[in-house]
């Protein structure tokens, strides 16, 4: 029950996807959480009302309306992919990066698979950081400029490479790559699911990584079952029409 006398701990406790309302907010849910929502709020001038509501919208999750992209061009789906996956990669990797390291040097000694988790989690975010890149780069644009030859605007792109179907191997295999990791950190956590004694920064990398990979497994699906066999498609259209 989220009321303005609940600790900030316990709230983060119940329903760790708060944690990013109380980054926001500067509000400390882990060392000093063991106070009323209230207290807090007021020791920093905040509106509890505008806290209140923040809390509540996190806890109603934001993937509620799923939308249907079977219908979308190309151009729609990268634009969506870039905008929605891409940023949410970019800006949760720095959150959580930390969060793995503090929840290591804290929880590893003890339970050495934090020290594994961090491990995964740094390669990943390493090679994802370079697989956006490379499909932002040399895969998007040149997907975006066979629709737009195909639509009547411009010539056919030329590429780096014989087929398009060679950069979405690439992918696909990153993709499992990715994938792979991911699955090493679930099994290491028990699905992700912290102990009954977790302090609620590891209770929050945990959320918080179940929540990555919720992510990534709906920015997989977009690529991989939807644009790339759209890329392909199109470009083989192209070829006959040459
Ligand atoms: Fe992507
Ligand atoms: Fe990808």
């Amino acid at each position: 029950m989220l009321t303005l006398q609940t600790t900030l701990r316990a709230i983060a406790l119940e329903e760790p996807a708060t944690i990013r309302v109380f980054e926001r907010f500067h509000l400390d849910y882990c060392c000093g959480g063991r106070r009323p929502l209230a207290e807090a709020c007021a020791e920093k001038a905040l509106d509890t009302t505008e806290v209140l509501a923040a809390l509540e919208e996190a806890t109603r999750g934001s993937d509620a309306v799923e939308r249907d992209f079977t219908q979308a061009t190309p151009t729609e789906l990268i634009r969506h992919i870039v905008q929605t996956h891409h940023a949410y990669v970019r800006s949760e990797l720095p959150r959580l990066l930390p969060l793995a390291e503090k929840v290591a040097a804290k929880h590893g000694p003890a339970h050495p698979e934090y020290f594994q988790v961090g491990i995964n989690l740094r390669q990943l975010g390493a090679e994802l950081i370079n697989h956006l890149a490379k499909e932002e780069m040399i895969l998007f644009p040149y997907i975006e400029a066979l629709e737009a030859s195909r639509n009547g605007n411009g010539n056919a792109p030329h590429a780096c490479f014989a087929t398009v179907e060679s950069p979405i191997q690439a992918m696909l295999h990153e993709h499992e790559a990715a994938g792979a990791l991911m699955e090493e950190m679930r099994a290491a956590t028990n699905g992700f699911t912290p102990p009954a004694d977790a302090c609620p920064t590891l209770a929050g990398l945990l959320h918080g990584i179940n929540d990555f990979e919720r992510d990534l497994h709906r920015h997989i699906h977009l690529e991989n079952n939807l644009l790339f066999p759209l890329a392909i498609s199109m470009e083989k259209e192209a070829m006959i029409a040459q």
